[in-house]
This record gives structure tokens, C-alpha cells and sequence, in this order.
């Protein structure tokens, strides 16, 4: 819980960074993780230690192992150690998992990415929130036209602990099967964080399914609409996941909350990164039952490890997420994004987005903290 010990507005006034008068003590577990997770996380930490030195806040870092990185060390890639830190952690900040080593073998269950979705799993990490927004100086970036990415600001929010995720699967020789199963429960909780979502913005959710075919789709479909009897001011609309992949990119700004299941909400979160010009660019949030967790959505991106010309926005952003949404923090979530926006805007970023003179993951981390320190 957030410590009021005086009025915040009465002293801070309108300067965004004034004087301390929070006290805040977190303790905050970092996955840095595989492939370019290191080197993105290297610079959220960064930020988040600025943002507390400015504020005043105190911020308890410890670190753990999740992925590739973790199956070399310890056999498993979400060691218990890890889970016990994660339980004892207010919030967690991912890299990425991934290493492609353990993609040459079908049949091998020990996998990086299954750290991910266990942490998801034992966390009851059950909502995962992606906001999709542009920066108008990166347009270009993007291969669609600027009059169709102009007021684009939606977010997706995905089912993560269910579906066909986590069903059932069997793998023999010549077949293979995947379950998809979801309870009325499931659907119900992770509703609820939409249409929530949705009454502090446009009002508005697009519940995205595949009725016309799947028995699951249908129990969603079903259910969301007994739900919004009960939410009068929000405008539910439903559309299909096929129909959805085309108007993301026909007419994205028509969107403001998108709900949907797990496997959905992966594949429409990749294909509407492509509105901001960069998947380096965009964060994620992911709530439940116990502690949240924050990442990018980017991979690993195994090609660039190392080479420290990885987006670190993403990351960034992550931690603004974090202060925003486990910590209460708004004004120092907003000092973040105020930051990284301006530095975007003034033609500075890593060679996904600036083609011309671009800078290296650090260069750029090091702008967006100069920024921070000039605003406040
Ligand atoms: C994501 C990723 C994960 C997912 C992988 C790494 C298991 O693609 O967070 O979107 O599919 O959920
Ligand atoms: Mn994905």
C-alpha cells in the first residue's frame, strides 16, 4: 500500500518530481532471462533505480532465473528458488525466454518457454493487459498509412492461464492433440478486469472469438453477454478472430478494450504491434492473484543477443506499467512516459527505428534517463 504521509498535491504542486514525500519500500524481483532479456532489463532497472532516487522511493532489486538460462543452471527454467522469489517479490520484471537450441527437438519437454508458463500458471497471473499506442514520429516505421494509424489507442486484454495453453496434449508418432477448455469462472475474472478497464476509457470492449466454430468461443460469447446486462454503460461489441486480424489493420483506431482468449490474444498482440512501427516498443502487464509481472512483449530475438541493439523501450515502459499499476505510482509512471516519448520524438532509437545515425540499446537507455533527470 501506498503511504500518504502529507498531502501530495498541496506540496508537490505542479512539478511533476517534487520533493519526496512518499515513503515506499518494494522489493522487486528481475527475470533478465534469455536471448536480448539481459540487455532491455539492464535498462528498466536503470530507470526504476532513477525514479526512486528522484522520488524517494526505495526499490529492494533481487534477481532470478527463468528460461534457457535457467535450464543450464539449475535443470529446470522455473526453478523453485525463482517461484519462492516470486512469491516474496511486490512486482517482477522479465526480460524474455526463448532459445532457439531447444527448438531442433519435438518431442523435448524441457523447454524455455515452459518457465514462462509456469511462473504464469503458479502465479495465477490470469490477465494480461497490452496496450497498443503510436508514436506519431514513427509513422513511417510502420508499413500501414498514417491517416489509418492516427488515433490508434486500444488494449488488448488476454486470457493467460487458460485454453489451449494448458490443455491436455499428446504427442505420438504420427498424431498430435492440443485441449482448449474454458470455464465460465475463467472467462468471468478476466471480464471483469476488462470492462473495468473499459469504464476509465472509451466505454467501449470488442470481445474476440471464434463462435461460429469453436464450443469454447461459444461459452465465452455467451457468458460476456450475461455479464454486460450488468454493465450497461459499457458498448459490447463481438467479432470474430478472422474478421479481427483484418480490421486491426483496416481501421485499428475503431478499437478501445479488445477481450479475448489466450492463444487469440498471442497472435492479435504480434500482428497490432505492427501499428506502433516496432514490437520493441510496446509493454505488457500481467495481473492475477498474487504478484504481477511485467515484460515486453518482444521474444528473445536470439540474432541480436549480445549486440546491444536491442529496443529497450519496451522494457521501459514495462517499469512504467509497474509503477502505475502495482505501486499507485502515477506520476512517476507518467515522468517515464513523458520521457521516452520526447526522446522518441526528437529522432532518437535503436536501428528498428531510426535508420539514419541509430543508437545502441545503452545510448538510448541513457537518453530516456537524461530525459527524466531534465524533466523533474
Ligand atoms: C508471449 C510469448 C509467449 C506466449 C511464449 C514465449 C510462450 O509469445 O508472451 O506472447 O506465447 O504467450
Ligand atoms: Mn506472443
Amino acid at each position: 500500500m501506498v503511504e500518504r504521509l502529507v498531502d501530495v498535491e498541496k506540496v508537490q504542486g505542479s512539478n511533476p518530481c517534487a520533493p519526496t514525500i512518499f515513503l515506499m519500500e518494494k522489493k522487486i524481483l528481475v527475470l533478465p532471462g534469455d536471448g536480448i532479456g539481459p540487455e532491455v532489463v539492464e535498462q528498466g532497472v536503470k530507470v526504476l533505480e532513477k525514479i526512486g532516487k528522484i522520488f524517494g522511493h526505495k526499490f529492494s532489486l533481487q534477481y532470478g532465473l527463468i528460461g534457457a538460462k535457467a535450464i543450464e543452471e539449475k535443470g529446470n527454467p522455473f526453478p523453485k528458488e525463482t517461484f519462492e522469489l516470486c512469491l516474496k517479490s511486490d512486482a517482477i520484471l522479465l526480460g524474455a525466454v526463448g532459445d532457439p537450441k531447444y527448438d531442433l527437438d519435438p518431442k523435448s519437454k524441457i523447454r524455455p518457454e515452459k518457465g514462462l508458463l509456469e511462473m504464469r500458471k503458479k502465479l495465477g497471473l490470469f490477465a494480461n493487459l497490452r496496450p497498443i499506442f503510436t508514436f506519431p514520429s514513427l509513422f513511417s516505421c510502420s508499413p500501414l498509412k498514417s491517416k489509418i494509424l492516427k488515433d490508434v489507442d486500444f488494449i488488448i486484454v488476454r486470457e493467460l492461464t487458460g485454453g489451449i495453453y494448458f490443455g491436455k496434449k499428446i504427442f505420438k508418432e504420427n498424431k498430435a492433440v492440443d485441449f482448449c477448455s474454458y470455464s465460465k469462472k475463467e472467462i468471468l475474472r478476466v471480464a471483469k478486469i476488462a470492462f473495468d478497464l473499459a469504464k476509465k476509457r472509451k466505454k467501449k470492449v470488442t470481445l474476440v472469438d471464434k463462435a461460429n466454430v469453436l464450443a469454447t468461443s461459444r461459452l465465452w460469447r455467451h457468458t460476456i453477454q450475461e455479464f454486460a446486462k450488468k454493465e450497461p454503460e459499457i458498448k459490447l461489441e463481438m467479432m470474430y478472430v478472422d474478421n479481427m486480424a483484418m480490421q486491426l489493420i483496416k481501421n485499428p483506431s475503431q478499437f478501445d478494450v479488445i477481450l479475448t482468449e489466450n492463444m487469440f490474444g498471442d497472435i492479435l498482440s504480434d500482428e497490432a504491434s505492427v501499428i506502433s512501427g516496432s514490437i520493441g516498443l510496446l509493454p505488457s502487464a500481467s495481473i492475477g492473484k498474487k504478484t504481477s509481472l511485467y515484460e515486453p512483449i518482444h521474444g528473445s530475438f536470439p540474432q541480436a543477443k549480445g549486440k546491444n541493439i536491442a529496443n529497450p523501450v519496451g522494457t521501459i515502459l514495462s517499469v512504467s506499467l509497474m509503477l502505475e499499476i502495482s505501486f499507485n505510482l502515477k506520476k512517476e509512471a507518467e515522468v517515464i512516459k513523458k520521457a521516452t516519448k520526447e526522446v522518441v520524438k526528437e529522432g532518437f532509437g535503436t536501428p528498428d527505428i531510426v535508420k539514419k545515425n541509430p543508437l545502441s540499446t545503452f545510448e538510448f537507455g541513457k537518453k530516456i534517463l537524461e530525459k527524466i533527470e531534465k524533466i523533474c
